[in-house]
């Protein structure tokens, strides 16, 4: 008997698997819950694929590598002896037939970017709420026809998901509420829902898995045991949209007003620039910075640089730096201020009603425009912003955590609440009740910070 019929002979998928396995769309997604064998059925339906389309190409992806390597590259290095080549240096299996399967992960936003241009006819996402809407959109540029499959073969992805994680709300769109868009065809879309209810094997093999999911915190046990994807949220800005809020930078109007917003830590300093005309119905972030481990010296010194000769009304900062330091009974403010930087003022830490004020701005328009913009260059804030996920524990706030993806949402919030609703009550800026600076520009507001 040849290796390969001896390893399908061996494979034994329970009811959810094989409807998984043989789901015809276009775009097919299975699990919702741990434990419900969503590896073990992604892997051997891309084995099954290998082996049964000559020359096809197949793309594997997690979001991290360790992940890759535990539920992949490992369990398939075993049960592809003598069946595929595994070749270390480009994490890919070739078979005999020519058909490849290539393993990778896509850690940063970025590092989706590696697949544009090449073509694969089947893409897998494994653990795919991981993975970002903007990560699913650049892959599914790469899911076509590579040239060397001679059959007929329509392009497909298949998913396997948990509720929650930074992709949480394109999972549930496309896969749970059945909510399509321009250019989405409903019947692409199949869901095959599974829990370890189904998984045969571990039911009888390690009980005490089940006992685990049965003992966690209700919210998470609802998401992880029964699958429910209502339980809590992932992504905490739906609104946000590359295609829509990122644009090409373009000369700012001199008359229009500008202002920054800081949060600082010694882990990260953020800052944002912003700018608006003065009927306040566009702004613009037209600058950051965001740099690690920066003294509050080297900040004032930076900051100076980059505004160079730009009138800067005030800079909102947090608002931690107001207060007095053990150490030197001076503050983050007194700091700042002695290495030159003017016009500081201590933000509104409101948490919930900022979040809610950046959630307006975000989906305020301009006839079909936004009127909140980021310049393409502020690479951090659109990268960090989609990426805020719900806390678990208070509905309504973003968890702190990643920490690293807090610190320029938390310098826009601060931005944005030192403008407050004038933008939606229709007034304009400077000649309202909410002014922070009655002069106007940095340079005269030596008596205040
Ligand atoms: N059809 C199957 N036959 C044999 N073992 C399976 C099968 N389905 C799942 N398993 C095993 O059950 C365990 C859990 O499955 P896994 O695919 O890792 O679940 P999930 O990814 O959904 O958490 C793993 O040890 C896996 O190898
Ligand atoms: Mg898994």
């Amino acid at each position: 008997m040849s290796k390969t019929t001896k390893y399908l002979k061996k494979l034994a998928p329970y009811q959810k698997q094989k409807e998984f396995f043989q789901a015809k769309a276009r775009r097919i997604a299975y699990g919702g819950a741990r434990g419900g064998g969503k590896s073990w059925a992604m892997r051997t339906k891309v084995v099954l694929l290998a082996l049964r389309y000559n020359g096809i190409q197949i793309l594997l992806l997690r979001r991290t590598f360790p992940e890759l390597r535990e539920n992949h590259i490992m369990p398939l290095r075993r049960d592809l002896k003598g069946i595929a080549v595994f070749k270390e240096s480009t994490k890919e299996f070739i078979f005999k037939n020519s058909s490849r399967i290539k393993l990778g992960y896509c850690q940063g936003e970025g590092d989706v970017l590696q697949y544009q241009g090449q073509a694969y006819e089947v893409i897998g996402m494994e653990e795919a709420t991981q993975f970002t809407e903007f990560q699913y959109t650049a892959l599914t540029e790469s899911n076509r026809l590579s040239g060397n499959l001679k059959e007929n073969f329509v392009p497909r992805m298949y998913f396997t998901c948990n509720p929650g994680g930074v992709g949480h709300s394109w999972v549930k769109r496309l896969f749970i509420d059945r909510d399509y868009r321009n250019g989405e065809d409903a019947n692409d879309y199949v869901f095959i829902p599974s829990t370890v209810y189904d998984n045969k094997y571990l039911m009888s093999k390690n009980p005490e898995y089940i006992k685990n999911l049965e003992s966690l915190p209700e919210l998470r046990k609802k998401a992880m045991l029964h699958g429910d994807w209502d339980a809590f949220e992932g992504q905490y800005f739906t609104e946000f949209s590359r295609e829509k809020h990122v644009v090409k930078p373009f000369e700012i109007p001199g008359n229009w007003l500008r202002f920054a917003a800081m949060d600082y830590g010694l882990d990260m300093c953020a800052c944002l620039w912003f700018a608006y005309p003065e009927n306040l119905d566009r702004i613009v972030v037209y600058r950051e910075l965001y740099r690690p481990s920066m003294l509050l010296s080297q900040v004032a010194d930076e900051i100076k640089k980059l505004c160079g000769n730009e009138k800067i009304r005030y800079i909102v900062a947090s608002p931690d730096l107001a207060g007095r330091r053990q150490e030197s009974g001076k503050s983050g403010f007194d700091i700042l201020f002695s290495c030159g930087l003017k016009g500081l003022i201590p933000a509104n830490n409101s948490r919930i009603e900022g979040w809610r004020l950046v959630r307006e701005y975000l989906s305020a328009k301009k006839g079909e425009e936004p009127v909140l913009e980021f310049f393409a260059g502020c690479t951090n804030i659109i990268r960090t912003l989609p990426r805020l996920i719900f806390d678990k524990n208070n509905v309504e706030d973003a968890a702190t955590t990643p920490h690293e993806v807090t610190h320029a949402p938390d310098a826009l919030r601060y931005g944005l609440m030192s403008l407050g609703k004038n933008m939606f009550l229709g007034n304009k800026a400077g000649k309202t009740e909410k002014v922070f600076v009655e002069k106007p520009y940095i340079e005269f507001l030596n008596d205040r910070y």
